[in-house]
């Protein structure tokens, strides 16, 4: 990094948030000029002398060993989003679940409990309910959207209250101040998966939220090309999961790591835009005498829609919906969208549309998945960037 670069960026924090997307953490190649952040495809990291690689492992000097344990490409991508978030550190991996994993093992031990949503994307709650419990660690699945329910269900033992909000596939929205003070006052850390809502639109750290997590694959990626996964949080706490992901060896590869920062420069434009298709597509949804239900956060029908205007700065492209003919309808609206493509996943650029009891949820016991609210008919729509006409016209074509 340059000295220039160092001054220039000195006050990145100050300045708004597609500035921070577009500069933070990067800076033009000191040697060559290179704009772009080099995508630095090694393992390894050679030491001028045995004393120089005995100080690197010993911490007693900075600079990269291997890949596993740091990688300059990786650096760039979490300081870009610490400054996003607001937090203090990052630490950047191979998915989204091997940030989930990663931060659930650091931050318990055998005999601890945890607190979760019982609204989770499938393959969080089988990691906690499955393995977690293998190893000693308790969860209990409770809605942490009502207060109470969480005041009830901590234990001396409670370590972490874990969440998604919006949640995966239902749109429900947790108070994330109200959860946020309530642990604090208990010693317990507060755990966010802010997937679906990425930096721009939410910033759990301002509402004093612990530790928050993505899948990058979505929309931190955008584009569908990439499989990885971020934690943010303060110094202390990254620290204490780096020291066991580059245990879990779940580390993030170059080339992801690159993609990633390539696809954050566009982040505000991207979210802008699948806002402003979704609000449309739900609009148009509620208005069809075939659609039973509609859940968007930014529809005043929403039973949140209070919240989500006082807690986010949008809403988001992630939408789920009922037909009233249920799975059926659903099943036969899924064959015949032509544009929206049938695919898991969601917060790319395209638009896809997927069935979460019989593919993102299938994981989770019946009995659960409809405690949490996904039912048979439950179909959800990630709304990409196309025109919106294009996709309406799609959807009205199928439905009818
Ligand atoms: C909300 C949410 N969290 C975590 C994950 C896991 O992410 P990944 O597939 O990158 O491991 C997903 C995947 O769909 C998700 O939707």
């Amino acid at each position: 990094m340059t000295e220039e670069g160092c001054v220039f960026l000195k006050d990145i924090k100050e300045m708004g948030f597609s500035t921070k997307a577009v500069h933070a953490g990067q800076n033009p190649c000191p040697v060559t000029g290179a704009l772009s952040t080099p995508i630095y495809q090694t393992s390894t990291f050679v030491f001028e002398n045995v004393k120089q690689g005995a100080d690197r492992f010993a911490g007693k000097e900075d600079g990269y060993i291997y890949t596993r344990l740091g990688n300059p490409t990786q650096k760039a991508l979490e300081d870009k989003m610490a400054i996003l978030e607001g937090g203090e550190a990052a630490l950047a991996l191979s998915s989204g679940m091997a940030a989930v994993s990663a931060v659930i093992i650091a931050l318990t031990k055998n005999g601890d409990h945890i607190v979760a949503d019982k609204a989770l994307y499938g393959c969080t709650f089988s990691f906690m309910s499955e393995i977690m419990t293998k190893y000693g660690v308790e969860v209990t699945f409770i809605d942490t959207s009502e207060i109470s329910q969480i005041e009830k269900a901590i234990r001396d033992n409670t370590k972490i209250i874990y969440f998604e909000s919006p949640a995966n596939p239902t749109m429900k929205l947790v108070d994330m101040k109200q959860v946020a003070d309530l642990a604090r006052s208990r010693g317990i850390i507060t755990v966010i998966d802010n997937t679906f809502m990425s930096p721009y639109f939410q910033r759990p750290i301002e509402y004093g939220i612990d530790v928050v997590l993505h899948s990058a694959t979505k929309y931190i990626s955008g584009h569908g090309d990439v499989i990885a996964g971020i934690v943010i949080s303060k110094k202390d706490i990254i620290e204490i999961i780096r020291t066991i992901a580059k245990d879990l060896g779940g580390v993030i590869s170059p080339f992801n790591a690159w993609l990633l920062l390539r696809g954050l420069k566009t982040l505000a434009v991207r979210m802008d835009r699948h806002n402003e298709n979704a609000l449309t597509i739900a609009e148009f949804l509620a208005s069809h005498d075939k659609v039973k239900n509609v859940f968007y956060p930014g529809l005043p029908s929403h039973p949140q829609y209070g919240l989500a205007k006082k807690q986010m700065n949008g809403f988001g492209g992630m939408i789920s919906f009922e037909l009233k003919g249920g799975y059926e309808a659903g099943k036969k609206l899924m064959d015949r969208v032509k544009l929206c493509h049938l695919a898991v996943s969601l917060g790319d650029v395209d638009t896809l549309i997927q069935h979460p009891a019989s593919m993102t949820h299938a994981i989770v016991p019946v009995d659960e998945r409809l405690k949490a609210g996904i039912t048979d008919g439950l179909v959800r729509l990630s709304v990409g960037i196309e025109d919106v006409d294009d996709i309406v016209e799609d959807l009205e074509e199928a439905l009818r």
